[in-house]
């Protein structure tokens, strides 16, 4: 497996909190990465580092050996970088449809003067956005919601649809935070066949979660942070057995 996404030495801290503290790893081509821990581990501060939603103090991120972490957030998603948020973020009153729509890189609308001067190609290309997010929420099965607005959807709905919004922006990592905190069983498992089929499509994923069931059945190798920093790291099984790990899992 080629690495494709490395992580080196990233601090970031907040008025003394050390949310990142030199934590460093690689996230491989074609891989399901966990990265696991307890409350205020840093996890999230991670994905907001890797999509520039934050700086971090120090540390570099690199996308195939092409540093990143001057880029801006809007920069990182042209390269293939996308991710879901523990507190969804979906448009609740625009449709599912719109939601996935929205993610569409090539929106040729969106250019004032393709719309006066090139409005049958922004049609075509419109209509062809609509036709593959339809085909994205017919594999996930959410196609008879289409034209529901996002909040009728139930929540494990709404975590899938984050996901395939991520798909719809033609990500190749996916970075996707508890996508299934809070959820059904039966829902949880349609959403794990989900992240499990995504390596065939040539997608990465970086997965937090604290469901350590779910991260055991998805992730080929789990990352355990506390305290901003790396204290665990190899096969799911390794880190479950880990003490640090099974320390920090009882109350
Ligand atoms: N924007 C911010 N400003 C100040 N402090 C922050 C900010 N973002 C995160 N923190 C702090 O950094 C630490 C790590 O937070 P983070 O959200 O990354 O944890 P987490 O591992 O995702 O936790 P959880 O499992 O609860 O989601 C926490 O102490 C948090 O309060
Ligand atoms: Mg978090």
């Amino acid at each position: 497996m080629t690495s494709l996404l490395d992580m080196k030495n990233l601090n970031k801290h907040f008025d003394g909190v050390r949310a990142l503290d030199g934590f460093s790893c690689v996230l491989d081509e074609g891989e399901i990465l966990g990265v696991i821990g307890p409350n205020g581990a840093g996890k999230t501060t991670l994905f907001n580092v890797l999509t520039g939603f934050i700086p971090p103090d120090n540390g570099r991120v690199l996308l195939q050996g092409n540093d990143l972490t001057r880029l801006p957030a809007h920069k990182r998603a042209q390269l293939g970088i996308a991710r879901t948020f523990q507190n969804l973020r979906l448009i609740r009153r625009l449709s599912v449809l719109e939601n996935v729509l929205l993610f569409f890189k090539d929106q040729p609308g969106e250019r004032l003067s393709n719309l006066f001067l090139r409005r049958g190609m922004c049609r075509a290309q419109e209509t062809q956005n609509r036709e593959k997010a339809l085909s994205l929420l017919q594999q996930i099965g959410l196609e008879r919601k289409a034209h529901d607005p996002a909040d009728a959807l139930s929540y494990g709905q709404q975590k899938l649809l984050s996901i395939v919004c991520c798909l719809a922006a033609d990500a190749r990592v996916l970075l996707l935070d508890e996508p299934v905190a809070g959820i059904a069983p039966e829902m949880i498992e349609k959403i794990l066949g989900v992240i499990q089929d995504l390596p065939k499509q040539g997608k990465s994923v970086m997965l937090i979660e604290h469901n350590l069931d779910a991260v055991m059945q998805v992730c080929h190798r789990v990352i355990f942070m506390d305290a901003g920093a790396k204290v665990s790291e190899g096969t799911p099984q390794e880190v479950r057995d880990d003490p640090r790990v099974i320390e920090a899992y009882i109350d």
